[in-house]
Parts: structure tokens; C-alpha cells; sequence
């Protein structure tokens, strides 16, 4: 069965960002996928230490919450990232998530190895995100952090929501449209993704 991977990047307990994940998740679960989501916050991270103790074998060293979540980030089919902006970035929660992912860079570009097996049809991601205000550059940060994630999980994006001033807790829910379009990002991870594993 196809897996959709879902991480919850706000620390606000069904907050806005948490309410487009578990919208987008509710479609991916209704056209068959199997859904796994962690929330960021519960998973007790720290961030990278640099300490390169992935250079050796491509594993990190540091053992706390990333251990249960870095299996799934490399046998997921799709994965989808939600966060809010916070100081005109991703939050620190999920920017750790991000930063430990050192250890699939170094897999990669050190030890010249791939992270999922070769032939494997191409993997989907979407990143949904709040910002309070409505500045123009809001996403700027976070979509750049993104980006170079989808890169290093060898993801390739195909949904992306980014919905400005939106600020107190529940405030998504007036917003016309966001529904609908957490939906359809959920059903193009897991329907369009099992079209194409069909396929090959
Ligand atoms: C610490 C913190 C920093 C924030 N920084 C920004 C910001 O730089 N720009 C902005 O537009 N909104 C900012 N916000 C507002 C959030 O992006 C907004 O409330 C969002 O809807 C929260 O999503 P959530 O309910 O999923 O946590 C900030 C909120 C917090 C708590």
C-alpha cells in the first residue's frame, strides 16, 4: 500500500497548519493510502551537532525522537511538511527535523550511496503553510528550507499551500478555498503517486 508521511511542524495543537495537514491527510487516507504523522513537537529533537559522526555510514549519532522518524522519511511514498512562519521563517522545531537530515546529505554526497532504492518511482511532497501577516516575503525563508529538503529526500514537490494572514488558532477554517485545496494536495500524494507505481 502507498504511504503518505505527514509532519505537523507547529507546536500549536490543531492549529491552522495542523488542520491543512490533517485535511490533506483525510483525503490521502480516503483514496487508499496508509498514513503515518508525527508531530514535530512530541518527538523531543535537538539539533545537528555537526559533529559529522554521519560521514562514517550515513546514520546519525544523536539518539532521540529523529531515530523513530528517519525510517519513514526514507520508505515513504509521499511526504508532507506543515508549518507556520515564524520570524519570517520555518519554525525551530522543524528546522532541527530539517538540519538532521544531514546524515541522508551525507549518504548521498559523501558516501556516494542513495537513500532509496535505485528505480524507485519518484517520490511527492507538498509543504502547507500560515503566515499571520500578509508581508509579501513571509514564505520566503521556509519555501527555500523546503526546497533543499525535497532535494536531499530526493522528493519532488507537487503541492504547495501557502496562505497569508491567517493568525489565531481556528482562523483556517473561515478561510474560503483552503479546504478544498488541502484536499486536493491529499489526493495528488496518494492517488496520482499510486497511478504512476502502478505504471512502472
Ligand atoms: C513565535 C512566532 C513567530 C511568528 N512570526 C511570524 C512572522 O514572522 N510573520 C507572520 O506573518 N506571522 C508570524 N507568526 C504568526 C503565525 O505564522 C500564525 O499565527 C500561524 O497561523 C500559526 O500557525 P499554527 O496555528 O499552525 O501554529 C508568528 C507566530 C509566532 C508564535
Amino acid at each position: 500500500m502507498l504511504t503518505v508521511l505527514g509532519l505537523a511542524g507547529s507546536h500549536r495543537r490543531g492549529g491552522n497548519t495542523e488542520t491543512l495537514l490533517d485535511w490533506c491527510l483525510e483525503a490521502a487516507r480516503d483514496e487508499g493510502a496508509e498514513v503515518v504523522k508525527f508531530r514535530l513537537s512530541d518527538l523531543d529533537l535537538h539539533g545537528c551537532r555537526a559533529c559529522d559522526g554521519c560521514w562514517k555510514d550515513g546514520t546519525c549519532v544523536v539518539r532521540d525522537g529523529m531515530q523513530d522518524l528517519f525510517p519513514h522519511l526514507r520508505s515513504a511514498d509521499s511526504i508532507v511538511l506543515a508549518a507556520p512562519t515564524y520570524f519570517m521563517g520555518m519554525p525551530a522545531v522543524p528546522k532541527m527535523m530539517v538540519d538532521r537530515c544531514q546524515c541522508f546529505w551525507a549518504l548521498k554526497y559523501v558516501l556516494k550511496r542513495s537513500l532509496v532504492e535505485p528505480g524507485r518511482p519518484t517520490r511527492f511532497g507538498a509543504y502547507l503553510s500560515c503566515s499571520g501577516t500578509k508581508h509579501p516575503r513571509a514564505f520566503d525563508g521556509a519555501r527555500e528550507v523546503v526546497s533543499s529538503l525535497w532535494h536531499v529526500l530526493e522528493v519532488k514537490s507537487v503541492g504547495e499551500m501557502l496562505i497569508p494572514g491567517v493568525d489565531a488558532k481556528g482562523e483556517i477554517e473561515e478561510q474560503p478555498g483552503a479546504l478544498d485545496q488541502a484536499e486536493a494536495v491529499g489526493r495528488r500524494l496518494a492517488g496520482e503517486r499510486a497511478q504512476e507505481k502502478e505504471e512502472t
